[in-house]
């Protein structure tokens, strides 16, 4: 039996919530041996607080998530090259009664349940930040944490250093076991899509259609969007973030869904564009096709070393070029100024997960490619956005499952 199927099993019979499921406790600790062997300092990560609101779960930070699997509110990390600490709350009974049983660091169970062999209360983090900055000569914190500042009035003369910068150099390069975590959910996102079209059809609100696709995954056990899910129609599907979805579709439109799930905490993100009534007109169909073309000749061109956006050549250099040399707006002007935004972006525990465009690409990186074009002037959006995983050799397409062809989409709308 596989050691995370044993702590979660621990976890239910005892009540706690436990390690995220897919990620083992090991591959936790060799994130944070790989981080700490890098620091010339100590980092301080604080995790989300129970939320005190009713519209929203909890759920964990997501560097805090990525370094420990931890999915209990109000802990706190402490990590330097020689140590590491998960520092509890203790048990607040009254809170219990809402939120369920939570593990308290006295819990002689606490180590084997968190992966870290030194858990302490909470309110011992004050005492172990001061003995840690003696040796420590600067201090991570994630910039804009109130919480990490605060600790931080407390040693004025130290640095301060960007510590989710310095995560996101390992989050960019996903293992194996994020891969395929990331696959589940991309899954999930195809059968999303495809009951979409189904239902699409003139007369359908866009919130059926969304509803119809988040249902999908939520049925498979997804815990969330992982972002808010855009069904726009028309004039919509112009606005590149549109989540009102509160249209009735009309014949002749071109339908934008950009929707994906998050399931065991990892995302996707994968959009297709449709002919509202199961037939693109024949400038839709000149449209899409360019913007498949820029999609294809951008995802060819994926390998280790090249860049997703940089002066000079890129992945988003391609794609414009495609776009700007094909077809003309109703002026006879090139195309490429309706292509407004980027191609892609990292996708991990985030969907827009945390990773510079600029660096080279490694084998292992999961980014996102959407060449889109959008004229408000002819109420036609088209964006077609794949998710792929760089290999050794160029990449594979996670979300290739969900046709992206006129024929194929065709012969699926509406029915
Ligand atoms: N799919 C939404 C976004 O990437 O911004």
């Amino acid at each position: 039996m596989r050691l995370a199927f044993v702590l979660a099993l621990l976890g239910v019979m005892s009540g706690t919530a436990t390690m995220a499921a897919g990620i083992t406790p090991q591959e936790y600790r060799q994130r944070r041996a790989e981080l700490r062997k890098s620091l010339d300092g100590v980092m301080i990560l604080f995790g989300a607080e129970e939320p005190d609101d009713l519209h929203t779960s909890f759920f964990q930070e997501s560097n805090f998530l990525y370094l420990s699997g931890w999915r209990e509110p109000g802990a706190v990390m402490l990590l330097t090259q020689q140590t590491e600490i998960l520092f509890m709350p203790y048990r607040d009974l009254r809170m219990e009664l809402y939120t369920g049983r939570k593990l308290g660091p006295d819990d002689p169970d606490a180590p084997k349940l968190s992966g870290f062999d030194r858990v302490m209360p909470k309110s011992a983090l004050e005492s172990a930040f001061l003995k840690v900055l003696e040796t420590a000569p600067r201090v991570y914190l994630i910039p804009g944490d109130l919480r990490g500042q605060k600790l931080k009035s407390l040693a004025v003369f130290h640095d301060e250093a960007d510590a989710a910068q310095a995560i996101a150099r390992l989050r960019m390069v996903k293992s194996s076991a994020e891969i395929e975590l990331i696959a589940k959910s991309t899954d999930a996102t195809v059968a999303a899509h495809l009951a979409g079209w189904k239902k699409t059809r003139p007369g359908v609100w866009e919130y059926e259609i969304a509803a119809t696709m988040t249902n999908v995954y939520f049925e498979r056990g997804c815990e969330r969007n992982a972002y808010a899910p855009i069904v726009g129609s028309g004039p919509n599907s112009v606005i590149l973030h549109y989540a009102a979805n509160h249209r009735r579709l009309d014949s002749g439109e071109t339908v934008v869904a950009d929707v994906g799930a998050e399931c065991s905490d990892y995302a996707t993100d994968v959009t297709r564009t449709v002919p509202a009534g199961g037939k693109f007109t024949p400038r839709q169909r000149e449209l899409y096709d360019i913007v498949l073309g820029a999609q294809k000749a951008a995802i060819a061109a994926i390998r280790p070393g090249v860049r997703l956006r940089a002066d000079g050549a890129s992945l988003h250099q391609i794609a414009y070029d495609y776009i700007n040399s094909h077809g003309h707006d109703l002026h006879g002007q090139p195309l490429g100024k309706y292509f407004v935004h980027g191609l892609g972006h990292y996708v991990g525990l985030e969907v827009h997960d945390p990773g510079d465009p600029a660096a080279p690409l490694k084998t292992g990186t999961v980014i996102t490619i959407e060449p889109g074009i959008y004229i408000p002037e002819e109420n036609i959006g088209i964006r077609i956005e794949d998710i792929v995983v760089v290999t050794e050799t160029g990449c594979k397409v996670l979300s290739a499952a969900l046709p992206r062809e006129i024929g194929d989409i065709e012969k699926l709308v509406g029915k």
